[in-house]
């Protein structure tokens, strides 16, 4: 049994993360749409529900409205530099639920945290990069038959489950909200595009106009990042190693080149692939004195700060979330959010609005997976359009967007091939 039903960094902090909370909640009028209809229809009642999340003001604002619909929640974080300390605090003292989510905790404490949400023997999960999943698995499998199923938020998680499927591990189902166009379209692009900038901002205060700022990888994030950082002024680089994406780009009006030789003029470097070493030796050998470096994917392994170190004589910390590298040939390079996700470990990751959209799949899939259960194939399942649909039509009347609607006449044209010229 966990020893506590909670790991907290210290509970007093909890008026401070309720305000935030409520703020974030502003910004979330979908998510408050469901979660009225939950606490009338209760459709998660006696549901023991366990999901590790980036611990922020949006995660809370999903977590109360699970709770609404009748779930017992246990959260635990999903990085280790991504918990808000004063919203832990509140979502254990004010809405009781079990959080174990320290900003800064060790590798050893978070693998000790899925652990201990897994105690509440979860019939849902959420999951975000696949680790909770994982840990049930492999470290807890007994558990698995209590899972009425799963849903996975990230590219990083999904990409790992498909993986699994492929091996034929999965033992329950999943739902892969990151497919949702509600979620990648919005959240991995206007979300992480806008957040990422925010948080080197927040590390460094650099001025990003004139920059050369070099994006790895044009996948939904990259777009995203590169397309904000060009808003600021800078003079973006795209790295990419798939030929569509990399043609897109450079159509886009980006220049595109091997990272090679973008290594040699680039003023900051952004990694959003979900790659291992796609910054490696190789690139570290010759880059800039001065360069900054950066990671938006899900894991600490874009930057191969391992060879970063060897490479380097001293590290030291500079500013809250740039630890400056100096290297044995003299150069200063330098690391932010020691590789982690830099929206989450120097910002507070994607703004409510997005994470609206996020999470309001989230508590759907959710209420489908208990509607549905025991009929639900055990493979990667696509979130139900329905579910999309619905997500971006209470979205745009939340936001007051009216849209038209095929005439009868039109409807019938589109389902014919008869009419042509
Ligand atoms: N920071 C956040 O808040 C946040 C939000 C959403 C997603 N993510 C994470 O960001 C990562 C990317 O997500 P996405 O949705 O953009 O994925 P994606 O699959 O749409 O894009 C990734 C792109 O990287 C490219 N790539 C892979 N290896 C590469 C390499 N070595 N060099 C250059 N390009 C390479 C791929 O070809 C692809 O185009 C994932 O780890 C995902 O989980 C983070």
């Amino acid at each position: 049994m966990a020893s506590r039903r909670y790991n907290i960094k210290d509970i007093s902090l909890a008026a401070k993360g309720r305000q935030r909370i409520d703020w974030a909640f502003r910004e979330m009028p979908v998510l408050g749409l469901i979660r009225k209809r939950f606490a009338r229809e209760k459709p998660l009642a006696g549901i023991s529900f366990a999901g590790c999340a980036h611990i922020t003001t949006e995660t809370a604002n999903l977590a109360i409205t699970l709770k609404a619909g009748g779930a017992k929640v246990t959260l635990t974080a999903s990085n280790p530099l991504s918990t808000d300390d004063s919203v832990t605090a509140a979502l254990v003292k004010e809405h009781g639920m079990s959080v174990y989510a320290v900003k800064g905790e060790s590798v050893a404490v978070y693998n000790k945290s899925l652990l201990d949400a897994l105690e509440a023997r979860p019939q849902l999960i959420m999951d975000d990069g696949g680790d909770l999943i994982s840990a049930v698995l492999t470290k807890r499998p007994e558990l698995a038959k209590n899972v009425i199923g799963a849903a996975e938020e990230t590219t990083t998680g999904v990409i790992r489950l498909q993986n699994m499927e492929r091996e034929g591990v999965l033992r329950f189902p999943i739902f892969a909200v990151n497919s949702a166009d509600t979620k990648h379209l919005f959240d991995n692009r206007y979300g992480t595009g806008q957040s990422t900038i925010d948080g080197i901002t927040r590390a460094t205060n650099i001025l990003w106009a004139g920059k050369k700022v070099v994006v790895c990888g044009y996948g939904w994030t990259g777009r995203g990042i590169a397309m904000r950082a060009r808003g600021m002024g800078a003079r973006v680089i795209v790295i990419e190693v798939e030929p569509v994406r990399a043609l897109e780009a450079v159509m886009e009006g980006y220049e595109v080149m091997p990272l090679l030789e973008a290594a040699k003029i680039g003023d900051i470097f952004i990694t959003v692939t979900g790659d291992k070493k796609v910054i490696d030796k190789h690139h570290l050998a010759v880059m800039k004195d001065g360069a900054i470096m950066a990671n938006s994917g899900h894991f600490d392994v874009e930057i191969d700060i391992p060879s970063l170190e060897a490479l380097s004589r001293s590290k030291r910390r500079i500013r809250e979330s740039v630890d400056e590298y100096t290297l044995k040939d003299g150069r200063s390079l330098y690391l932010l959010g020691e590789g982690r996700l830099i929206n989450l470990a120097a910002a507070e990751g994607h703004p409510a609005s997005v994470m609206d959209m996020s999470f309001a799949n989230q508590a759907l899939c959710a209420e489908y997976m208990v509607k549905h259960r025991g009929k639900l194939a055990i493979k990667v399942n696509p979130v139900p359009e329905e579910i999309d649909k619905e997500v971006a039509r209470l979205k745009l009347k939340a936001m007051g967007v009216a849209i038209d609607k095929l005439t009868a006449e039109q409807k019938k044209y589109l389902s014919s091939w008869q009419e042509g010229t």
